[in-house]
């Protein structure tokens, strides 16, 4: 299966999927493409030394959020993708995308959603002084952050526990959760019905 990886950061959640994939730890998978919005994204740096093909698309080149999704759409049908993960991807995807790749649009949230939706929400979720959070990957729909839920995983917040070590503790958990996340989809083993994702 033929997967693309977008991304506006650091990409560490990149390096661990084409590492699993690099492993045999998701058999079938190709990461063929990384597509990022910001130029100077460290992402970028990871994909070369990775040797996974990188494309910049410039925000700025286009009137509307729509314009940048259908350049998206474009490239991604050119390179015969059927599967596109978001690994903190910093962009809302418009109705046009995600129709056009419907159920098959994966996302990564650093928090227990619905809780902390949007960007921040490791540090959100600190400051707050919940006991509890986690990270979740979801399918994409139209709305932010809130499509099908395929996996959660709590961690408790350790009693003088500082942000840091927390972003940490959370980010080693994304890195275990995404590759299986996306074996069980490129098994076919996620059934959506409704707001319910069933593994089968
Ligand atoms: C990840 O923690 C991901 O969950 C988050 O961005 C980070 C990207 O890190 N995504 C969101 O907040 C989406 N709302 P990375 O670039 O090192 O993979």
């Amino acid at each position: 299966m033929n997967i693309a990886i977008l991304a506006s950061g650091r990409g560490s959640n990149f390096e661990a999927i084409v590492r699993a994939v690099k492993r045999k730890k998701l058999k079938g998978a190709k990461v063929k493409l990384l597509i990022t919005d910001r130029k100077d994204a460290y992402v970028r740096i990871r994909a070369k030394k990775l040797g996974v093909k990188d494309i910049f698309v410039d925000p700025k080149k286009f009137k509307t959020r729509e314009g940048f999704d259908r350049e998206v759409v474009n490239i991604l049908n050119r390179e015969g993708i059927e599967l596109v993960i978001l690994a903190g991807f910093m962009r809302i995807l418009t109705p046009y995308f995600v129709k056009k790749f419907k159920n098959r649009i994966l996302n990564i949230h650093p928090a227990l959603l619905p809780a902390f939706k949007g960007t921040d929400a490791i540090e959100r979720a600190y400051n707050y002084g919940v006991k509890v959070t986690g990270v979740t990957i979801h399918f994409v729909d139209e709305k932010v952050d809130y499509g099908p839920i395929i996996m959660q995983k709590a961690l408790e917040i350790k009693e003088r526990e500082s942000l840091e070590e927390l972003e940490e503790r959370i980010h080693r958990l994304e890195h275990k959760m995404y590759p299986e996340a996306i074996s069980l989809f490129i098994k076919g083993k996620l059934k959506i019905r409704g707001r319910h994702v069933k593994i089968i």
